[in-house]
């Protein structure tokens, strides 16, 4: 038998899929990391230990396929977007990677919209606005900093691309990842030269630039007595996680959408064509399959928030079915409560690192149940924003698909369905943007003739979550209050940052 990998290399560890060519899981093995804090609205993590897990993870896949005759065709990679790894000459690793998730460089992206003239001539350049999580104002803050280690700095990659060399040798960025870095023309498919030397940032410290399903290596004798692999290996380029999970829940036709509840939430809509959205308020990316690009709206706190939630202010006997049960004795609308959950700052629709997160409305009435719910909801209706977007640019939206963690839970599924107001499509097998990394190995290795194979041979729904007219009434007028909330508290909340 011949298996495809597919390895995302995730926020919060790494997750490996041993994948057949009919798309059934043989195995998946996870290892994970945690995120550091050094400083308040600081995200950083060290990419030896993205290494570690993937090794392990690796050897666990591997060990998996010794006993039979089956081999590995092929590897690919899904990862964290917008990461920076900072390498010197040597290759060796210069500072922990500033993650997607860290809001210290507002600075840099106001610095980034002066040095281009703009935000308007910035988006016209590259289809985004400056947003502290994307790659390029990490690299400006790095100067502004630690202008040591900036000078130092002689490649920039992103997490996959990291392991990926570490495992051929090889460096090179897709354009999916790329985009994220605002350093891309995402049109044009190259390096983005205007951009570059308005920002002084020397086009040598990134890598060539592929396609997610180009083969741009092999796995090295060194990397295959450490993994398991075999030496020899194909390794095919792989992509940024969110054209991952939109690759692997059958994303690419234009007129889907796909909500994901993960760490981040994210609501994405595949593009054929390169429209940016005027004010920046959706990124506008490469897809991973070739020549298509996809509109995405991305919320900091989605699964992340209900987690603080679990870890901070629910007893600490709930796991999650409990947490999940209780919610759902909850009516929906969570009898006047109202999350708002800016609890990293925000990206869409409000682009702004000083938001906070807020219960509005408590009464004596509630209790931890409500909390519960009104954070699934809040999430929920912070989607919606992103959803309201990407229907302005003309996509019809009958239905959703749901992907991630959170789309796991039957009572989160529902609230989807009734605040979107829209049916909500679950897929058969949902294994996120590790499952799409493999697809990306089959397509490029040619296991699958393209995209359109995978999708009609390997992604099937297997249940549809109606919305209840009941409850859309409700929310809707819940939804009013939510979004009159954050420009309400927008002028206040800096007064608290410390
Ligand atoms: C997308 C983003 C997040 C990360 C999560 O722009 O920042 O969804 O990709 O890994």
């Amino acid at each position: 038998m011949k298996y495809l990998i597919g390895l995302d290399i995730g926020t919060s560890g790494v997750k490996g899929l041993l994948v057949s060519k009919q798309g059934k899981i043989a195995a998946s093995f996870r290892s994970g990391y945690e995120v550091h804090n050094p400083k308040s609205g600081w995200a950083e993590q060290d990419p030896e230990d993205w290494w570690q897990a993937t090794r392990e993870v690796l050897q666990k896949l591997t060990q998996k396929l010794k006993d039979s005759s089956s081999e590995v065709s092929c590897i690919s990679f899904s990862g964290q977007m917008h990461s920076s790894v900072f390498l010197d000459k040597d290759d060796q690793v210069i500072r922990p990677a500033i993650l997607w998730s860290d809001t210290r460089t507002s600075d840099e992206c106001q610095e980034i919209e002066d040095k281009v003239g703009g935000r308007k001539n910035l988006i016209k350049l590259t289809g985004n606005r400056a947003l502290e999580g994307f790659t390029a104002p990490k690299v400006l803050w790095l100067r502004n900093n630690e202008p040591e280690n900036y000078a130092k700095c002689h490649t920039l990659l992103l997490p996959k691309d990291y392991i990926r060399w570490r495992l051929t040798g090889q460096k090179n960025m897709d354009y999916s990842d790329a985009a994220g870095t605002l350093m891309l023309d995402v049109a044009g498919k190259q390096w983005n030269s205007e951009l570059l030397s308005a920002l002084q940032i020397d086009k040598s410290i990134l890598p060539p630039l592929c396609e997610s399903v180009d083969i741009v290596g092999k796995v090295t004798k060194g990397a295959a007595e450490l993994t398991g692999l075999k030496e020899g290996t194909p390794v095919v380029a792989g992509g940024a996680d969110n054209a991952c999970g939109a690759v692997g829940s059958g994303m690419i036709k234009e007129g889907r959408v796909m909500v994901s509840v993960g760490s981040s939430g994210v609501v994405l809509a595949p593009a054929q064509n390169y429209q940016a959205e005027p004010e920046g308020k959706l990124h506008l990316f490469n897809h991973a399959a070739p020549d298509s690009y996809y509109y995405m709206g991305v919320m900091l706190a989605a699964g992340q928030a209900l987690s603080w939630a679990k870890n901070n202010i629910l007893p600490e006997s709930w796991n999650y079915d409990i947490l999940n049960n209780r919610a759902s004795q909850i009516s929906p609308g969570s009898e006047g409560l109202i999350f708002l959950p800016y609890l990293y700052g925000e990206r869409t629709p409000h682009a702004d690192a000083q938001a906070r997160g807020v219960f509005f409305g408590l009464s004596a009435r509630h209790d931890k149940s409500h909390l519960a719910r009104s954070v699934m909801e809040g999430v929920t209706f912070g989607l919606k924003d992103s959803l309201e977007l990407i229907k302005k640019r003309g996509v019809v939206i009958e239905k959703v698909r749901a992907i991630g963690g959170g789309a796991k839970s039957k009572v989160w599924q529902q609230i989807i369905a009734d605040i979107f107001a829209v049916p909500v499509d679950l897929l058969e097998m949902e294994e996120g943007p590790a499952f799409g990394a493999a697809m990306l190995a089959g397509v490029g290795v040619g296991m699958f003739k393209d995209f359109s194979e995978v999708d009609k041979e390997l992604i099937k729904v297997r249940t549809t979550i109606e919305p209840k007219a009941e409850n859309i009434d409700k929310y809707h007028k819940n939804y009013q209050v939510y979004k009159s909330l954050y420009p309400a508290l927008k002028d206040i909340f800096p007064s608290i940052i410390e």
